[in-house]
């Protein structure tokens, strides 16, 4: 068990700095917030060290900007989105590391706030350069993980300073946005109520081989959709058309099939049509009856039916990726039929999790985003969660039983 923040004693607070990691990579649209959901979800932690009378340094990535500063890459207009929402000041320090940031370190009051430019401008950073995360340890007396999208990353800000604030004697905890992500995510899988059904969609099956097998002999059962059902028609001798296919991963696609059993359940239908276009033609055919030419763009009606039923006799539901291309209208019935589906079966009791961008984005659309229980920050780290494999940002945290 790694430490929280519920964990450090009251007294560890006042007047010290904390680095605290974050993950404000969001979706900018002209250089505006478009989704400040990550942002959001991190107040709860950052208000409760700076009642406490803490120095809160935050630190996060933004993009991929390979260890240069690119202004369309700042993260600038997140302190401003911040500073609305705990209705008080943030100070913006427009370097990562150095003079300037000793510099704005000097000025800070306790109970104030500061975040540093994007750590991806420095090269350091997801290379995991130890002194680069040694000269972050020397101003930060304890560490807190709060980016649970970034927590599969082993960078510096995520790896290499937390073991270095550690070493110096400091104390490195999970933030409440963590630590409610490990619970839920970890609870559902680890201890869940039955029946347990996970869905899973996206468009390749190689991104998702690992959670598929991690999952089958946890789950009752496993609702397959998106292109990625595609390999798996493919692997059983169907025609597919044109449509997203992966044969080099037929051989593994047919090996899961055959461990899988009935605990696996693919489309019985599709929508298909010429293109993926707005405004195409689409027709529904049963799986076997897709033509040469055509694509498959979403599961059909019977298919949303029959995952529905599912969906709704489950006490636990976890779904990670969409079930066609939900972004064209023709497409989007699969996806937003499964957000419904959910919804429902949370209003009935059942725990409910979604998991990565597109699933939260229909959830979203779908409206019913406050039904389901728990809509997770992390895309890739939420997968490799239900995989079964372990996530170095949270591994580099204090245990419980030691500092
Ligand atoms: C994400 O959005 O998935 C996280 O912020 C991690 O970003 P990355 O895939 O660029 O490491």
């Amino acid at each position: 068990m790694k430490k929280t923040l519920h964990d450090l004693p009251r007294d560890a607070f006042v007047g010290a700095t904390f680095a605290v990691r974050v993950d404000f990579n969001t979706p900018l649209v002209r250089g505006r917030i478009a989704d400040a959901t990550r942002i959001e979800r991190c107040v709860p932690t950052i208000r409760h060290l700076t009642t406490a009378g803490a120095k809160v340094v935050l630190l996060s990535h933004l993009g991929r900007p390979e260890g240069r500063a690119r202004a369309g890459l700042s993260l600038e207009p997140a302190a401003g989105c911040l500073e609305g929402m705990l209705e008080g000041s943030v100070r913006f320090c427009p370097h990562a590391e150095g003079l300037q940031v000793s510099e704005s370190l000097r000025a800070m009051e306790p109970g104030s706030v500061l975040l540093l430019e994007n750590t991806r401008f420095l090269a350091g950073e997801t290379a995991n350069d130890p002194r680069l995360a040694a000269d972050w340890a020397i101003w930060a007396d304890h560490y807190v993980l709060d980016a649970f999208g970034t927590a599969h990353r082993a960078h510096a800000s995520t790896d290499g300073l937390p073991r270095a604030v550690r070493t110096r004697g400091g104390a490195a905890v999970a933030g409440f946005l963590v630590a409610r992500e490990l619970e839920v995510i970890g609870g559902a899988l680890d201890n869940p109520r039955r029946p347990l059904v996970a869905v899973v969609g996206g468009a390749k099956i190689s991104d998702k081989i690992d959670v598929i097998e991690a999952l089958l002999p946890r789950v009752d059962a496993l609702l397959v959709g998106g292109a990625m059902a595609n390999t798996f028609f493919r692997a059983m001798g169907m025609e597919t058309g044109a449509s997203l296919v992966e044969p080099a991963k037929c051989a593994v696609a047919a090996r899961l099939l055959e461990v899988a059993g009935p605990g696996m359940v693919l489309p019985v239908d599709c929508t298909v049509a010429g293109a993926l276009l707005d405004g195409a033609e689409t027709r529904a055919v049963a799986r076997s009856e897709v033509a040469p030419g055509e694509l498959i763009g979403d599961i059909g009606p019977l298919t949303i039916r029959l995952f529905g039923r599912r969906i709704q006799e489950a006490a636990t539901v976890i779904w990670n990726g969409p079930l066609g291309v939900f972004e064209i209208a023709g497409f989007a019935e699969g996806t937003l039929g499964v957000a419904r589906a959910a919804a429902a079966a949370a209003d009935e009791g059942a725990t409910v999790i979604v998991g990565g961008g597109d699933s939260a984005a229909a959830a979203h659309e779908a409206g019913v985003a406050t039904r389901v229980t728990h809509i997770s920050t992390g895309g890739g780290a939420a997968l490799e969660l239900l995989a079964g494999k372990k996530l170095p940002g949270v591994e580099a945290l204090s245990n419980r039983c030691s500092a």
